[in-house]
């Protein structure tokens, strides 16, 4: 790939907002869509607020009852199922989803209720504000599945996958701590592997340049059989903090 990612708010951004008049707001990785709530996420709302964090929090490790167990952050976990999953199958960590859309962060809630599980805590928030303001290297693991792929190319500054991101990762990662992501848009799986590469504190656990055998341990997300259906790929990059 030739291109340079994009830069999260670089001076250019700000000169055409400048140029339309428009405020100087960062720029999003994703767009809030609403839809109506099924019975299941109502009951999820109402009856497993316990799981929900309210932003903003100091510290993510002091929201858990167990708070010197490993920290992962799953961003844009969606519909939350492989996060449920994965929080059941690990009680030995504490999970934190961090998500915009209602309706994922209510099923979520509803389905690790129904799991009856302790390890889990979700938040409704952008995750780069919710890990700007936590500890540096407080985080075990980060995890981002599927994310949007921004395909066009006036997007790709949207793409959570960005040197300014991973710096904000790099810093909140404990020293030997993952960043994971996986997706199914090939163009965005080599951007990745691009942008992670220059990352002087990340050092990909399979060899430079190098995707990761799909982990067994990780279930299958929504979007993630979604591109199966449409014949698409996945791709996954594990690097480690060093
Ligand atoms: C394409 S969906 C994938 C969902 C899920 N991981 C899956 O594989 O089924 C990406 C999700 O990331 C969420 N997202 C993107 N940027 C985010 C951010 N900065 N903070 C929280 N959630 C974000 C979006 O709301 C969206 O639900």
């Amino acid at each position: 790939m030739t291109d340079a990612p994009e830069t999260v708010q670089t001076n250019d951004d700000n000169i055409e907002n400048i140029k339309e008049n428009k405020s100087l707001r960062p720029i999003l990785t994703f767009m809030r869509r609403t839809s109506p709530l099924s019975n299941a996420q109502k009951q999820g709302l109402a009856d497993c607020s316990h799981l929900i964090v309210k932003a903003p929090i100091q510290d993510a490790r002091t929201i858990f009852d167990h708070p010197n167990l490993p920290l992962t952050i799953e961003i844009g976990f969606g519909m939350g199922s492989t996060l449920v999953q994965m929080a059941k199958d690990a009680p030995e960590r504490n999970f934190l989803g961090i998500e915009v859309h209602i309706p994922g962060i209510a099923q979520c809630a509803y389905d690790a209720g129904q799991a009856g599980i302790t390890n889990l805590r979700i938040m409704d928030a952008d995750a780069l504000e919710v890990l700007a303001g936590i500890p540096d290297g407080s985080v075990d693991r980060v995890q981002l599945y599927f994310p949007d792929p921004w395909q066009k190319k006036r997007h790709f500054k949207r793409r959570f996958v960005a040197p300014e991101r991973m710096a904000l990762i790099v810093q909140k990662l404990t020293q030997g701590g993952w960043f994971h992501a996986a997706t199914d848009w090939q163009p965005y799986a080599e951007w990745m592997i691009d942008v992670l590469e220059q990352v002087t504190e990340l050092e990909n656990i399979y060899g430079k340049s190098q995707f990761a055998p799909r982990p067994d341990w990780r279930p299958k997300t929504k979007f993630e059989r979604r591109g199966e259906v449409a014949g698409h790929g996945v791709w996954d990059v594990i690097y480690k903090r060093v």
